[in-house]
This record gives structure tokens, sequence and C-alpha cells, in this order.
């Protein structure tokens, strides 16, 4: 089968990354989580004392530190400048820095270099995920997903994940976040008109995953 491009976005705690993981392991597949990527960028910026409020310093090293993702779903990696990152781009800093840094421009160009050009090596075919890889990244792509569920599911999921974590809290940080990505000017969350929309709201892991496997053998 020739290469298949698919590209799934949604705000967070619809179950992205597991859903994209399992349907390019099922499939043979290669994976790329684009917001590790953004996450990692931040943790850079963050270790090295860079203001995270002024954009312009952020924009100047946008180009410094070296980020390199494995690509293989079983056990996605990623390290900067030889560092694996894996488990402290997932504290709650960096959390609450990744959207004022992945809204400055040249670390979108930088970044999303990277993505088309991993896209574009993966022999088999790739699922990448994140926020704008259906309407920027990849507008190609040969089937776009945009995953949604309710607020109240996605914090219920999120707070889950981090095991015991303040529904409450969860909730207000995670909406936070999104409005954030999608208001900001360059490549906001947005799901592409060519796009299918599938709400995750009432349905599990399994579901998800089956229909959207169901969708790519649909265009092999
Ligand atoms: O998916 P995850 O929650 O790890 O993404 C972290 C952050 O990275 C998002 O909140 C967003 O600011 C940024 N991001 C982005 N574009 C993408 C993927 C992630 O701006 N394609």
């Amino acid at each position: 089968a020739p290469a298949v491009i698919v590209a799934i976005d949604g705000p967070s705690g619809t179950g992205k990354s597991s859903t994209s993981k399992a349907v390019a392991a099922q499939l043979g597949l290669s994976y790329l989580d684009t917001g590790a990527q953004y996450r990692a960028i931040t943790w850079w910026m963050v270790n090295n004392g860079i203001d995270i409020a002024d954009p312009s310093a952020i924009a100047a090293v946008a180009g410094k530190p070296e980020i390199v993702s494995g690509t293989d779903p079983a056990a996605p990696t990623i390290t900067v400048d030889g560092t694996d990152v894996s488990g402290p781009i997932r504290t709650q800093e960096v959390t609450s820095k990744v959207s004022a840094v992945s809204a400055v421009p040249e670390v979108r160009t930088r970044i999303t270099e990277l993505q088309r050009s991993l896209a574009a090596s993966a022999q088999n075919g790739i699922v990448v995920e994140g926020r704008d890889i259906g309407t920027t990244v990849l507008p190609d792509a040969d089937l776009k997903i945009f995953l949604t569920a309710s607020p109240e599911a996605r914090a219920a999921r999120r707070s889950g994940e981090l095991k015991g974590a303040d529904l409450h809290s969860t909730r207000e940080a995670l909406i936070k976040r999104d409005v954030a990505d999608s208001n900001r000017k360059t490549s906001p969350l947005a799901k592409a008109d060519d796009a299918v929309e599938v709400d995750t709201t009432d349905l599990t892991l399994k579901q998800v995953i089956e229909c959207v496997v169901t969708l790519v053998e649909e265009k092999r």
C-alpha cells in the first residue's frame, strides 16, 4: 500500500494521543506527537532562563535547541540536544507555559519544518497528532480527523491521567490552554474544512480507535 498520511487534531483530553498511537501501531505506520515537540522547546526555554512572557526573547532563540522525535508508536521518544525529555515535558510548569511558546511564529516555523520532513520520510506512512496538522502542517493529508469531547469528559480523562489531580483546577487549566491555542494568530487550533469530526464524549477509547482505523482503511 502507498504511504498514507493521517492528521489527527483536536483539543487536549479528547484521546488524541492514545488514539493516534494505537492506530499507528495497528496499521504499521509511524507516529508523531507534535505537542511533545512544542513541550520540548518550552522545556528548553524554561531551562535556559528565557522570559516566557517576552515573545521576542523566545523568537531570538527559537532555532537553538536540537529537537529529535522518535516515530515508533510503541516507544515514542523525544530528545533536546541529546537529552531524553519524555518525562520533564509533562510537568505542570511546562504545561502551563507551552501555549505562550507555541504561539510565537518563529517557533511554529521551526517546528513545522521538522514535522514536514518527518512526515515526508515515513516509509509506510504516518499518523501525526496536534492542533494545526490538517490546516497548516499537512494540508494534503490523505485523512484528517478532528476529535472533540465535552469539557467535562476531557477534564475527567486528564485528571485520571494525572492520578488524583483536582477535577476543577484541571478543567480550568485545560480550558485556558484551549482558549489560548484557539485564539492565537499563527495557525490556531481549528478543524480543517475537509476533516472528519468525531465526538468522543460517549465513546470508549476502543470505539474511537476502531472508527479511525476504518476511516484510514477506506483511504488506502
Ligand atoms: O498535545 P499537547 O497537550 O501535548 O500539546 C501541548 C501544546 O502544544 C498545546 O497546548 C499547544 O499550545 C501546542 N501545540 C500546538 N500545535 C500543535 C500541537 C501542540 O500549538 N500541532
